[in-house]
């Protein structure tokens, strides 16, 4: 499963909005409607977001290569991709990697084509890396918690925690995996259901607020999800609730693990309080696909993401493998960000 593809020197995107009852996949030729298609979630998941501006840049790059002044349309196109959403830090790496990369061979579309396709290749590896990785801590039998969907569709392919899913179910480990529905935009319900059922892997839809109940009842060995922004001590940032089930995890003594891969670890920042989360329209809140739920003129929260501590996490799954506490050290490693 994919939901990003570059052909002919265009980008399609699966339009996740829709999914998972119609699957439209929609062109792009103007890196501006890529910037709008990341900000209302066509694209979304950390690494694809990161892809999909990857791939706009080229697209900026074809617009302006016969045009003056290229350096200045680059810059202005980043500009604008950057503003598209905050929190993922793998749109500001690709966006960075891309930009360092034109500025060494200059307007040289086949070789920034190049790049994009890179980047696009080197995250389904990571994934696989990672999958392979997080199987180890699967025990047979395993029933398994997940959050929001951090899976192919959030990546270049075969997903982060949903890759640890995927290669524990590939050795016959997984006996259930829970999804919760992710409230308010229902990732969970809608794509990472939509996968698991597609691909025959064992799920069990949940509401957001059953979690808690599930582990009480001793029916979850470990949670895994996926990851937006890693800080440089292990704190991280992941769809709103993640922080309430790592909570709910360490009240009941179940194992808690973040997959990602090092280019969502953002070693610039020091701790969680850095990472700027991204505060959406209360229309998210207050309507479920467009139908209202909640009276007229009701105030409401809408923060997408929260933030975990490190101290509720007991690994991060990376492509180089399961990295422990003390994350300072553990994550010194890395050359994200
Ligand atoms: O708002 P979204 O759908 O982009 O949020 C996605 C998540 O929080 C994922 O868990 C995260 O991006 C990791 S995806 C591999």
């Amino acid at each position: 499963m994919e939901a990003i593809r570059w052909k002919d020197s265009t980008l399609y995107l699966l339009d996740q909005t829709r999914l998972p009852t119609i699957e439209d996949w929609l062109r792009y030729t103007d890196y501006r409607q890529v910037a709008k298609a990341i900000q209302t979630m066509v694209v979304r998941g950390a690494p694809a977001i990161g892809i999909a501006a990857a791939y706009a840049m080229v697209l900026a790059a074809q617009e302006n290569v016969c045009k003056g002044n290229f350096p200045a349309a680059m810059s202005q196109a980043k500009a604008v991709l950057a503003a598209s959403r905050p929190t993922a830090v793998n749109l500001f790496w690709a966006l960075d990697r891309m930009e360092n990369f034109w500025l060494s061979v200059g307007p040289d579309l086949p070789r920034l084509e190049e790049e994009a396709r890179a980047i696009h290749l080197e995250d389904i590896q990571m994934n696989q890396a990672m999958g392979l990785a997080g199987a180890e801590l699967v025990p047979h039998g395993a029933r398994i918690l997940t959050h929001c969907n951090a899976g192919a569709l959030a990546t270049g392919g075969y997903g982060t925690a949903l890759g640890v899913i995927r290669a524990a179910h590939a050795q016959g480990k997984v006996s259930m995996v829970y999804a919760d529905e992710t409230r308010p935009l229902l990732q969970g319900a809608r794509l990472t259901a939509y996968e698991l059922v597609r691909d025959q892997i064992p799920v069990t839809l949940i509401c957001d607020n059953m979690a808690g109940c599930l582990m009480a009842q001793g029916k979850i060995d470990l949670v895994v999800v996926g990851c937006d922004r890693m800080a440089a001590n292990g704190d991280f940032a992941n769809k709103i609730g993640t922080y309430s089930l790592a909570v709910l995890a360490k009240h009941h003594g179940i194992p808690f693990y973040t997959a990602l891969p090092s280019s969502t670890i953002d070693r610039s920042i020091p701790n969680g309080s850095c990472i700027p989360v991204e505060q959406r329209g209360g229309e998210e809140v207050t309507g479920l696909a467009g139908v209202p739920t909640a009276p007229l003129g009701v105030e409401t929260w809408n923060p997408a993401f929260d933030v975990t501590p490190h101290q509720l996490l007991t690994a991060a799954i990376t492509e180089r493998g399961v990295l422990r506490p003390p994350f300072v050290e553990s994550l010194s490693y890395s050359s994200g960000r």
